[in-house]
C-alpha cells in the first residue's frame, strides 16, 4: 500500500463499562447481567481502533489521557493495538466513563456518560504536531476555541506546499447539540453530521438535513470556492451525503441479519468512511456505502476485534 501519511483522530478516550442484558431493566429492581466488560470507548478512540482494524498502518490518537495507575489499560490497549499516543497530554484525574447498557432483546445501546471536569485539550497541545507527519486529521467537534485555530493552521500549511500531494485532509464528528460547532464543520473538507443534531437543528429528512448545512456552509475563499462534502447517517435507512460540488445522494444500507453490539457502530462507519477516502482513495458514495458495509459487519459482534476478518475477506 503506497505511504498515505498518518490519520490522527482528535477527541476524547473513555472508559466503557458495558453490562448486556436480556431485557431492559425495569426501574429500581435489581437483576444480574448476562455478561459485564469493560473496554477503551470514546468517538475519537474508537476511530483509531476500527482504523487499525482495517489495516491503516500510520493511526495516531490525540487526547487529554489519565495518568491514573488503575486505567492503565486505556494507554496499554493503544499501544497493543499500535496505535501511537505519543503527543497526548496526561492528566492525575481519573478518565470519563460510560455506563452502558446494551439490550439484547431490541439490539439498542444506552450510554449514560460521566465527564465531570476532565481537562480539554488545548490550541497548545495541538499546535505541537509536526503536520507534515499527517495526511488525514479527524476532529470530534468540541472546544472551537482550540480546534477552529488548528484546522487555521493546518489550512495555511496546505497553502504553503509546493507539492499538494502532501496536502492534509480534515473530516469533523459533529454530533453535540451545540450551534457553535458548526463553524467547525464549515472550515473541514468533509463534516459527519449526527442525525439528533440534524433534527435538533429543524432538519427531519435527510436531503434536508445534508443541503440544508451544505447551504448553510460559506465557499472556502482560496480553495476553490468548496464547500465541505457532508455524510449524514440517518439510522437503520442508510445515510445521506454530498459532495464538495452539491452532488447530492442517498446510499441505503442493507438490512442487519444480527445486533449483538451496537455500541460504537457509528464510530465505525464514521472510520470506515475515513479509510475509504484515504487509504482506498473511493469517492464519496462507494466510500459511505463501504463505511455501511464494515458498520453493518461490526454490528454481528462483540468489540471491533472481528472487523479485522472482514477486511482481510475483501
Ligand atoms: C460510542 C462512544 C462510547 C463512549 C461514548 C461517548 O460512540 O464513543 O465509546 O462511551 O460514545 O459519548
Amino acid at each position: 500500500m503506497p505511504c498515505k501519511g498518518r490519520i490522527v483522530c482528535v477527541g476524547m478516550c473513555v472508559l466503557d463499562v458495558i453490562h448486556l442484558v436480556e431485557q431492559y431493566p425495569v426501574e429500581d429492581t435489581d437483576k444480574r447481567c448476562l455478561a459485564g466488560y469493560w473496554q477503551r470507548g470514546g468517538n475519537a478512540s474508537n476511530n483509531c481502533t476500527v482504523l487499525r482494524q482495517l489495516g491503516a498502518p500510520d493511526v495516531e490518537f490525540m487526547g487529554m489521557q489519565s495518568a491514573s495507575p488503575a486505567f492503565s489499560f486505556l494507554y496499554e490497549d493503544c499501544r497493543k493495538r499500535e496505535i501511537c499516543i505519543d503527543n497526548c497530554p496526561s492528566t492525575n484525574m481519573d478518565p470519563p466513563f460510560s455506563s452502558v447498557i446494551l439490550n439484547q432483546a431490541t439490539g439498542s445501546r444506552t450510554i449514560i456518560h460521566s465527564n465531570p471536569g476532565f481537562p480539554s485539550l488545548t490550541f497548545e497541545h495541538l499546535a505541537q504536531l509536526k503536520l507534515t507527519n499527517y495526511g488525514w486529521v479527524h476532529l470530534e467537534g468540541r472546544n472551537p476555541e482550540s480546534i477552529l485555530p488548528f484546522i487555521r493552521d493546518i489550512r495555511a500549511h496546505n497553502k504553503q506546499l509546493k507539492d499538494p500531494r502532501g496536502r492534509i485532509r480534515i473530516s469533523v464528528d459533529l454530533e453535540k447539540m451545540k450551534h457553535e460547532i458548526l463553524e467547525l464543520g464549515e472550515a473541514a473538507d468533509c463534516v459527519f453530521l449526527g442525525k439528533d443534531l440534524a433534527t435538533f437543528l429543524g432538519w427531519n429528512k435527510p436531503e434536508e438535513a445534508v443541503m440544508g448545512l451544505y447551504n448553510r456552509f460559506k465557499p472556502q475563499r482560496g480553495e476553490n470556492n468548496a464547500k465541505p462534502a457532508i455524510v449524514c447517517p440517518w439510522g437503520a435507512d442508510g445515510a445521506a451525503c454530498v459532495d464538495a460540488h452539491g452532488n447530492y445522494a442517498f446510499v441505503p444500507s442493507k438490512p442487519v441479519q444480527k445486533i449483538v453490539d451496537s455500541l460504537g457502530a457509528g464510530d465505525t462507519f464514521c472510520a470506515a468512511v475515513i479509510y475509504a477516502l484515504h487509504m482506498l482513495d473511493k469517492d464519496l458514495q462507494e466510500a459511505v456505502q463501504f463505511g455501511h458495509a464494515i458498520a453493518g459487519y461490526k454490528l454481528a459482534y462483540r468489540g471491533y476485534d472481528d472487523i479485522e476478518s472482514f477486511s482481510q475477506g475483501r
